[in-house]
Order: C-alpha cells, then sequence, then structure tokens
C-alpha cells in the first residue's frame, strides 16, 4: 500500500463538496481531512502523506457532507466560546451567531463576583457550560424542554465537570410552565436564551431543514411562539441590576425590543448585531428599586 498525498485528497474532497452546493467546501474539505487525520486544522501542510485507509475515510466522511449532513455531525463536535462541545442528531448545533450574545453576557457579568446565570432553552448546553468555563466562579443553571436534547446537555456537562470547569445545574423544564425555576426568582445577574425564533415556512438550507430538530428552530408562523415566555420567566428571574439577552431573527430587530420594552421593571432595552453585522439579540436590564420614584400604573 503506498502513501497518498493528503493535498490531493483534500482538493478532491473540495471538488465533490462545490458540486453538492456546500457552502465553503475549502473549509469543510480541510477540517474533514483534520478530523480524520486527528490535527488541528492548521497543521494538515505538516502532513504531506497518509495511508489509503485515512483517504477512504475522508471519503466516506466527504460523501456523507456531500449528502449535506452538518458538518458538525461528521466531526462530532461544534465550538463556542473556548469550549467545543458534542453534538449529534437531535440537538441543535451552537452557530457562530451566538457568539456576539455570549460576549455581551460575559461582560454584563464583569466586576460581579459569583455572578447567578440562567440559561433558557439550553440545547446542548453550550452557552452555559461556555459561560461556566469563562466564569469559574458563576452558578449556572440551564433548562431544556426536549429529553433528547437535554441527554446531549447532561453529556457535555459531564465532560465540562471532569475537565474542571463548575458544574452546571440542568433542569427539564418548559419556558412556557409559571412555575418554571421560582426557587431561583429575583436571583439572577444574568438570563441568556437562543430560543427557536424562526418564522415557519421559512427556507433553510439542507443541513438545518433536514438535521436541527424543528421544534429547535422554529416557532410558529411568525417566529414568536417562544420569545414572550422568555421575556416573563427572564424578568422574574433577574435581580435588580439583572441583564437579559435574547437571541433572535434578523427580521425581529423591532419586535424584541418592543417585548423586553413592554415589561415596566426592564429599562435600557437595546438591540444589538451578530458577528456579520445582522440584527440578532436584544437586551435590557431589571431597573434598581427607587424609592423616591413616583409611582405608575
Ligand atoms: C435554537 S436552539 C438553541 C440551543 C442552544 N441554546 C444553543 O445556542 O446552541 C433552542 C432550544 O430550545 C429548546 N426549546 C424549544 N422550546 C422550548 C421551551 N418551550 N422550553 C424550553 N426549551 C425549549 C429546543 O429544544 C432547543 O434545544
Amino acid at each position: 500500500m503506498s502513501r497518498q498525498p493528503l493535498r490531493l485528497a483534500v482538493l478532491e474532497a473540495e471538488r465533490i463538496l462545490t458540486d453538492a452546493g456546500v457552502a465553503s467546501p475549502r473549509v469543510d474539505a480541510e477540517l474533514l481531512a483534520a478530523h480524520v487525520v486527528g490535527v488541528p486544522r492548521g497543521r494538515l501542510p505538516m502532513v504531506p502523506l497518509v495511508d489509503p485507509p485515512v483517504v477512504d475515510a475522508l471519503r466516506t466522511l466527504v460523501h456523507q457532507r456531500a449528502q449535506r449532513v452538518p458538518l458538525q455531525h461528521l466531526t462530532g463536535t461544534a465550538a463556542l466560546g473556548a469550549i467545543e462541545v458534542a453534538v449529534g442528531p437531535g440537538v441543535f448545533i451552537p452557530r457562530p451567531e451566538t457568539e456576539a450574545m455570549l460576549a455581551w453576557g460575559l461582560a454584563a457579568l464583569e466586576g460581579i463576583v459569583e455572578p447567578l446565570v440562567v440559561d433558557l432553552c439550553t440545547g446542548s448546553g453550550a452557552l452555559a457550560l461556555a459561560v461556566a468555563h469563562a466564569r469559574p466562579d458563576a452558578q449556572v443553571h440551564a433548562v431544556e424542554r426536549d429529553p433528547v436534547a437535554l441527554s446531549w446537555a447532561r453529556r457535555n456537562a459531564d465532560v465540562r465537570a471532569a475537565a474542571g470547569d463548575t458544574p452546571v445545574v440542568l433542569y427539564a423544564g418548559d419556558v412556557a410552565d409559571p412555575t418554571l425555576l421560582t426557587a431561583l426568582d429575583g436571583l439572577a445577574h444574568l438570563v441568556l436564551c437562543n430560543p427557536p425564533y424562526v418564522p415557519l415556512g421559512t427556507s433553510l438550507p439542507p443541513e438545518v431543514a433536514w438535521h436541527d430538530p424543528p421544534a429547535a428552530v422554529f416557532a410558529g408562523a411568525d417566529g414568536l411562539a417562544v420569545i414572550p415566555d422568555v421575556v416573563r420567566i427572564g424578568t422574574r428571574l433577574l435581580r435588580e441590576g439583572g441583564t437579559i439577552a435574547i437571541e433572535h431573527d434578523e427580521s425581529h430587530a423591532v419586535a424584541v425590543p418592543a417585548l423586553l420594552a413592554a415589561r415596566r421593571v426592564l429599562t435600557g432595552v437595546a438591540d444589538h448585531t451578530d458577528l456579520t453585522g445582522r440584527p440578532r439579540f436584544a437586551t435590557a436590564r431589571r431597573a434598581r428599586f427607587n424609592p423616591h420614584a413616583p409611582l405608575r400604573t
């Protein structure tokens, strides 16, 4: 068996993925090659020749990717913040779009010692676990309704805790449940949520349409079926001065801030863009009690 140039296998992979309409064929080809070889992508040039079984394994993954199986299902992981989580069928793949909200949330916690953080709609647990990793002094709670997604979150939480991160407290729960997390009422310094928010009928790439759980993506005809519940429970969980951030569809840059602004105890409502400049998350702060403020009805 003669060894083969990895560079040629990657070029062939890129061609197949281009023909299949994959959005970033070169990046995906290199990431799959790195996964098969077992090196970071940046070290691929250090691996000029590989054995034929490596080329066969890469071809198998490339053909699956050409069928529009998500890259992260093939490599088994997705990154958010400074951590990676395991993902696969039955759980939403964390997206780069969520990085900006995570960064905003971590910035909001600066100067707060031992903050209490709640992640609603946690999916794989990525947001909660990224916060727990970045802030070892934080007490992080996370809620998920879907049992399959929750089992991915449990697995990821176990791995992160074994790696030394502060354990995240996971709950099976529905943000529509008015009794959810009542023991934490008025205690949260930060509430984060990346809920389902895509309007039903929206055309999506096959990776999303065929592989993300529909209940993780769609939220009714207008995409706003879940966010009002998140605003309601988030407001209840926040302590005075605590902040909330909710990810939303780019068409909701007015609607979601308006839902936050409609809660009288929330102030400083703002909308923010993601790393590509699209409207992506709305934030607000729970007002501090002012005994001198005029009474409002
Ligand atoms: C867009 S995914 C986000 C997952 C994760 N936060 C992330 O950023 O990768 C939304 C998650 O919310 C969960 N979900 C949907 N409706 C829910 C509800 N009413 N209560 C709790 N979780 C819900 C879905 O199962 C899914 O895991």
